[in-house]
């Protein structure tokens, strides 16, 4: 690893490192920005050559935050690969900024994969797209999305295999966000399967990107149990509905949109939560995407307890489900039709 400090010259940095001329445009430490009463968060280090209109800041050892980076300029890749970079940070002012920026780089990367093929891409960009997005939920950006979701039907029209094979790519680390992105997915295919028109269409597979934003309050040592959960921890996961609408609702988004989050563990008996609606307060869409958020839980998740279902067991699983009146039956035909066609 090579030590290139950069940042030692305020004003005049010059350096030529790898073939780069790297100009710094460092302002005299006297007109530095240094406060303790503005907040910083961490940048990502992977995202650090990825920000152009950003401000970066480093820390000193009395806590005092310096320019690093100022607007305009981009971490070289290399330099981000290759250096001891410090710690950088995002002052709060620039924080919304900052990840509607991310959001514009990884949609054009994620456009860039489609048009080359590269799937697997794909997923892993969408992965770190939400997981910055989900960040800061009531920030004002997860309107963003419904971006990433026109670009997803871009895709389909390039490739018709193109959701199931999103939906299916498997990644390391099983999250919700991941899980997320499936049912999305998956939704998006169904939809289209089932000739709903496309404002429809991408309200619902919006809302199956966004169904589960509410459990980014529910502890990773809940969310991630290698256990039975505790009734009292089931108790804490069974609020995620009512905390997603509520950011939902907040940041603005279609009513059709809030229910799908606040009613996505509804069953059609009165069993599920929050409420026991029964069928006819739960509306389509909240059906539908419970329908796929089932299964795709009940395929993908993979705990000591008990292992993830193969396709054709976890249908056999909603079957029953089915049958007991607990799920709709139409969209569950509808589902397996499109299952079938899109192996
Ligand atoms: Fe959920
Ligand atoms: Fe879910």
């Amino acid at each position: 690893m090579i030590n290139c400090p950069i940042y030692r010259l305020p004003g005049k940095l010059l350096q030529t490192f790898y073939g780069f001329i790297v100009i710094e445009t460092m302002k005299d430490p006297s007109d530095l920005e240094l406060s303790k009463e503005i907040h910083y968060f961490p940048a990502k280090h992977t995202l650090y050559d990825k920000y152009e209109k950003t401000r970066l800041y480093y820390r000193d050892v009395s806590n005092n935050f310096f320019l690093y980076k100022d607007k305009g300029i981009t971490l070289p890749k290399i330099r981000v690969e290759r250096c001891k970079i410090p710690q950088l940070y995002i002052s709060e002012s620039d924080k919304l900024e900052s990840i509607m920026e991310m959001q514009d780089v990884f949609n054009k990367q994620i456009i860039e994969d489609i048009h080359s093929g590269n799937l697997p891409s794909v997923k892993n960009t969408l992965v770190t797209l939400m997981n910055e997005t989900l960040s800061e939920p009531r920030s004002g950006n997860l309107q963003g999305l419904s971006k990433t979701i026109d670009t997803l039907i871009d895709g389909y029209s390039k490739q018709p295999q193109f959701f199931s094979t999103i939906a299916t790519l498997s990644t390391n680390n099983y999250s919700t966000t991941i899980h997320s992105i499936n049912v999305s997915a998956m939704a998006l295919g169904l939809c289209i399967n089932m000739g709903f028109n496309e404002k429809k269409t991408k309200e619902i597979g919006l809302a199956a990107l966004l169904h589960d934003t509410g459990k980014i309050y529910v502890p990773n040592e809940i969310l991630n149990a290698q256990r039975r959960l505790t009734d009292n921890e089931f108790r804490i996961i069974q609020k995620h509905p009512l905390e997603g609408y509520k950011i939902l609702k907040g940041a603005g988004f279609s009513e059709t949109i809030c229910q799908v989050t606040y009613q996505h563990h509804e069953k059609l008996n009165g069993f599920g939560y929050p409420k026991g609606l029964q069928t006819n307060n739960i509306n389509n869409a909240s059906q539908l995407v419970g329908l796929l958020d089932f299964y795709e839980a009940i395929t993908n998740h993979d705990r000591p307890y008990r292992r993830a279902d193969t396709p054709i067991d976890a249908l056999s699983i909603i079957k029953v489900c089915v049958d007991k009146g607990e799920l709709n039956s139409d969209i569950f035909e509808a589902m397996v039709q499109y299952l079938s066609f899109s192996k």
